[in-house]
C-alpha cells in the first residue's frame, strides 16, 4: 500500500486505449472518480455501439456511461489526434496468440499513438497481459524512439495488470488490489496516487516486470491447477470415484490446499493465452517452462474427452454419434458472459461435426453476428425443442439453464458437475 504522494492529482486528463472488458470498466472508474476521460478505440462500430447502448460487455452499467457522456467527463473517439490533450494513457488493447505465438501488434500500435501525443511529464501505463519484460525490453525503446522523450526520465512509464474478473460481482474493480511497477520507483508512485483515486488499494512493487510476472503466475497457476484436474477427470470418467466430491473433501483441509474443478476446457482471452506468452519468452531464452507445456496438452485435450463422453452416452442408450442431434447449451467461455474467445465449445462442436453428429447451439449471451462453424442456432429455447435433441451438453451453465428445460434432455452431459447435487436420471458428468 502506499500513502499518499506528494505528485498526487486530483483531476487528471486520462485517455484510455481500447475500450472492451478492460478498458471501458477502467474509463468509467476514473470518470466516477473525477477524472475527465477520452476513451479511444479504433473500432469506430465499438464506439457507436458504446453510445448507443448496445454493447454486450458483461457487468457494464449502460446508465453510467450515459451519465458520463451526457457530462462530457467521458468523451469518445477513434482520433488518435484527440490524445494530445492527455496527461495519463492507459493501454487496454488485446495480446492474443497469433498461430499460437504472442501477437503484441496491437500493443505496438497503440504504443505508436501515445508516442505521438504524449508530452514531458504524462504518465504511460500498460495494463495488457504479456510476458515478463515486455514494458522495459519493448516498449521503453519504441516510446522512446519515436517521442523522444526518455521512459523514467521524461515521461513516467509503468507496467499494471489488469485482474478483473467479468462477471464476478463479488470484486469491482475497486476492490481488487492494483498492482504497479514502474520503470523508476518515481514512476511507480505516480501511477499509484492516480489508481488510488478509484481503487481501494494499490500495491507497488519493484519494477514492470515484477508487475507483468505477478499477473502472468496468477493466471498460470489457475491454468496449471485446472490441467491437474481435469486430468484427474478423465482417469475417474472410466470408475467409479467420484472426483467432485473428493476434491470437495480435500478442501476441508484448513490450509495448503485450494480446490480447482473440472470442466470441458479453459477458454476466454486469459488463462488459456497468458501462460504461453510466458512460455514463449523462456523458450527464447532456452528454457522450457515444462509444466505450462504439460498443463496445456491436457486442458486442450478437455473437448475431446467431452466428445467421447458424449459418444459413450449416446452408445449406452444404443446409438451412434453419427447421426444423432445433439444441443450445445451455451457457447461462452464461462456462465453470465458473451465472450467466446478460446472457447471450448468451438473445439467441441467441430469435433462433433466429424464424428457426423447433427450439431445446433443456443446461447442468447453471445451477439448476433456469433457463428459457430456454420452450425444452426436456436434463438428461443423451449423444453420441447430440448427434447427433440438426443442429447444436450451444458457446456456453458449460464444461470438461465434450469428446471424444465434441463429435465427435458433424455440425456445431459454436464462437464461443470453444476447439476451434480441435484442427482437427475438423465444427468452425467464428465
Ligand atoms: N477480458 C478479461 O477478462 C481480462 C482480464 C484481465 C486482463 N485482460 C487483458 O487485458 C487486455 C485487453 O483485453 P480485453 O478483454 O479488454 O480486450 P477486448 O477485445 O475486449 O477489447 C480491446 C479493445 O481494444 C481495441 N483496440 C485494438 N487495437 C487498438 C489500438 N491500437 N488502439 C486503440 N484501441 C485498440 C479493440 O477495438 C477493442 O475494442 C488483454 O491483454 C487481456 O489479456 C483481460
Amino acid at each position: 500500500m502506499t500513502g499518499g504522494v506528494a505528485a498526487r492529482r486530483s483531476t487528471e486528463k486520462v485517455a484510455v486505449l481500447g475500450l472492451g472488458y478492460v478498458g471501458l470498466p477502467v474509463a468509467l472508474a476514473a470518470a466516477d472518480a473525477g477524472h475527465d476521460v477520452l476513451g479511444y478505440d479504433i473500432d469506430s462500430g465499438h464506439l457507436a455501439d458504446i453510445r448507443s447502448g448496445r454493447t454486450d460487455l458483461v457487468d457494464l452499467d449502460h446508465a453510467r456511461v450515459a451519465v458520463h457522456l451526457e457530462s462530457g467527463s467521458l468523451t469518445l473517439s477513434a482520433n488518435p489526434m484527440d490524445l494530445a490533450a492527455a496527461h495519463v494513457y492507459l493501454i487496454c488493447v488485446p495480446t492474443p496468440l497469433t498461430a499460437g505465438s504472442p501477437d503484441l501488434s496491437m500493443v505496438l500500435a497503440a504504443v505508436d499513438t501515445v508516442a505521438d501525443a504524449v508530452g514531458p511529464g504524462d504518465l504511460v501505463i500498460l495494463e495488457s497481459t504479456t510476458w515478463p519484460g515486455t514494458t522495459v525490453d519493448v516498449l521503453a525503446p519504441r516510446l522512446a524512439e519515436r517521442s523522444g522523450l526518455a521512459p523514467g526520465a521524461d515521461i513516467h512509464l509503468v507496467f499494471s495488470p489488469e485482474r478483473i474478473d467479468p462477471g464476478n460481482g463479488d470484486y469491482p474493480l475497486a476492490r481488487i488490489p492494483k498492482l504497479v511497477g514502474g520503470v523508476t520507483r518515481r514512476d511507480g508512485e505516480r501511477a499509484a496516487a492516480f489508481y488510488e483515486t478509484f481503487v481501494d488499494s494499490v500495491h507497488i512493487v519493484s519494477g514492470p516486470s515484477e508487475a507483468e510476472m505477478a499477473k502472468i503466475l496468477e493466471n498460470t497457476f489457475r491454468h496449471v491447477n485446472l490441467a491437474l484436474v481435469n486430468e484427474l477427470a478423465m482417469l475417474c470418467s472410466a470408475g467409479s470415484i467420484n472426483l467432485r466430491e473428493a476434491i470437495s473433501a480435500a478442501a476441508t483441509k484448513p490450509f495448503g490446499f485450494m480446490p480447482f474443478y473440472p470442466g470441458p476446457g479453459v477458454g476466454g482471452h486469459c488463462i488459456p493465452v497468458d501462460p504461453i506468452y510466458l512460455n514463449w519468452n523462456a523458450k527464447r531464452t532456452g528454457f522450457s517452462l515444462r509444466l505450462i507445456d504439460a498443463a496445456e496438452q491436457v486442458n486442450r485435450a478437455m473437448p475431446t474427452h467431452v466428445v467421447n463422453r458424449v459418444t459413450m452416452l449416446l452408445n449406452d442408450v444404443a446409438k451412434p454419434v453419427h447421426g444423432s442431434e445433439v444441443l450445445l447449451l451455451g457457447i461462452s467461455y464461462k456462465p453470465g458472459v458473451a465472450d467466446v474467445r478460446e472457447s471450448p465449445a468451438f473445439p467441441i462442436a467441430e469435433k462433433l461435426v466429424r464424428l457426423g453428429a447433427r450439431v445446433r447451439w443456443h446461447d442468447p449471451l453471445v451477439r448476433d453476428s456469433q457463428d459457430l462453424h456454420g452450425l444452426p442456432r436456436i434463438a428461443e429455447l423451449s423444453a420441447a425443442e430440448v427434447g427433440k435433441h438426443d442429447l444436450a451438453v451444458l457446456h456453458t451453465p449460464h444461470p438461465f439453464y434450469t428446471g424444465a428445460l434441463l429435465e427435458a434432455a433424455p440425456l445431459l452431459l454436464d462437464p461443470h458437475g453444476v447439476l451434480a447435487a441435484a442427482a437427475l436420471p438423465n444427468v452425467f458428468d464428465l
